[in-house]
Parts: C-alpha cells; structure tokens; sequence
C-alpha cells in the first residue's frame, strides 16, 4: 500500500485546520482545498493530503496508514493511551513541536464550589472526552473518581447533572466563564506538533521530508 507520494494528514476544519494550511503554503506546497475531498493532491510537489477528523490522526499514523500527521498533543496522549491500554499499536515519532494550537487540559468545577486540591475531587464523577489522560492524572495524585465519557457539550455537564466535574480543553477560558466553571487545574499544556509513522521510507520521501522540515524551520522562525 506504500505511494510514492507523501502522505500527510490534517484536520479537515477545527482548531488546527487553518493554521495547518497556512503552515503548507509557506511551506511552499500548492493545494487547492475547494471542494468536499478526502484527498487533495499538491500541484507541484508529490504529496497528498488527507483531511480528516482530528481524532483520527494519531491512529492513522501509529497504523502507519499514513506518513506524517499534524495534531495536538492532547488527542495524542490520549490516543496513545487508549491504544496501550488495548495492545494496540501507539508508536510515532515527533518531528517538530509547531507554534500553534495551544491549549491546555483543566479540570473545572461550579465557580461556587471551593477547592482546595486534587483530594477534593475523590469520588467525584467528571465528564470528560479525555478519560485517560485524566485517569493517569488521577492516579498520580491517589485520588480515586468516576468518569462520565462525552464527546461533546462536556461543559453543559455539571448543570445538567450528568457530573460534578469536568476535564476538557481551555483556550481562551470563555467557555467556562459561560458556564459558571472555574479553572480548579491544569492537567496538560498542549500544542500542534508535526509526527511521523514508524518504519522505513523511500529515499525520496526521507528527502521530500528533510526539504519540508528546513521550510518549515524558516517559516517558524521568521515569525519569531
Ligand atoms: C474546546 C473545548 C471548549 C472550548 C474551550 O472545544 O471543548 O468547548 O474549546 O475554548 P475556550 O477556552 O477558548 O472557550 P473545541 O472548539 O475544540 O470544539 P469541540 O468541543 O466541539 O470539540
Ligand atoms: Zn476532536
Ligand atoms: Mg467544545
């Protein structure tokens, strides 16, 4: 199943979405987005582009479907977990750490309710998309909780009942503001960042590969 051309994944609209093509252009790869593909391929060198939920990336890569990905850390580490939990592949390698898509993983709790520290959580239910980050967090600090698993809405939880707690992404921190949730905290900093699959490549894609990261070492720097 090995193309000679690269392939590339990256989320096809979301958080990393825009930065990620803006990131390709000044790499110098022309790709015409217009239209609903999966695929995309670059006019003017041998690369295609898959556009696909960010989610799915990691797995992508650590089933070596694809060559290289850009995500975020945060669905990283809770892929790779996932997957080490079920014996299934979670090898990858970072290229590059981007200079985007920052973001952090914060426990947050009902703006009224006060906090002390982990303990104060043990037993509690906590909504989250991030089940084994929080777990492995958890487990560090001997607190023991349940979780209530949501994939969406994770902020609407506590006021819904469904949980005492929640454990997602803060960026501008609006959201929990809008929510009457406080920052109790911060389990995960979290930024894009470039990896590879495992395995070997063709000399041309090692080269193709070495030319793009040089780019992409002068982009970030320039905007430094
Ligand atoms: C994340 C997270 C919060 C929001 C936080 O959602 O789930 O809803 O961003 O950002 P803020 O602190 O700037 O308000 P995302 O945009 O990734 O979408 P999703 O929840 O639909 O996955
Ligand atoms: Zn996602
Ligand atoms: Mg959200």
């Amino acid at each position: 199943m090995q193309t000679q051309r690269l392939r590339i994944a990256i989320q096809k609209k979301g958080r990393l979405a825009k930065e990620c093509q803006e990131l390709l252009k000044r790499c110098g790869v022309k790709i015409n987005y217009t239209g609903e593909r999966l695929v995309v391929h670059a006019e003017n060198m041998p690369i295609d582009l898959l556009l696909v939920r960010d989610d799915d990336i990691p797995g992508l890569i650590m089933d070596g479907v694809v060559d290289l990905g850009v995500i975020g850390e945060n669905e990283l580490e809770e892929v790779r977990l996932e997957r080490i939990k079920l014996g299934e592949p979670s090898q990858y390698q970072l290229l590059r750490r981007l200079d985007f898509g920052g973001c952090r993983l914060s426990i947050a709790l009902d703006k009224d309710q006060s906090y002390n520290g982990p303990q104060d959580l043990a037993n509690q239910r906590i909504a989250t998309t991030y089940p084994n980050i929080l777990k492995a967090y958890m487990d560090k600090q001997g607190v023991s909780f349940s979780t209530c698993m949501l994939n969406g809405s994770v902020e609407v939880a506590p006021r819904a009942g469904l949980a005492d707690a929640i454990c997602d992404l803060v960026s501008t921190g609006a959201t929990l503001e809008a929510n009457g949730l406080k920052e109790a905290e911060v389990i995960f900093r979290s930024k894009a960042v470039l990896i590879q699959r495992e395995g070997s490549f063709s000399e041309e894609k090692t080269a193709l590969i070495e030319r793009l990261l040089t780019r992409m070492q002068g982009v970030i720097q320039a905007k430094e």
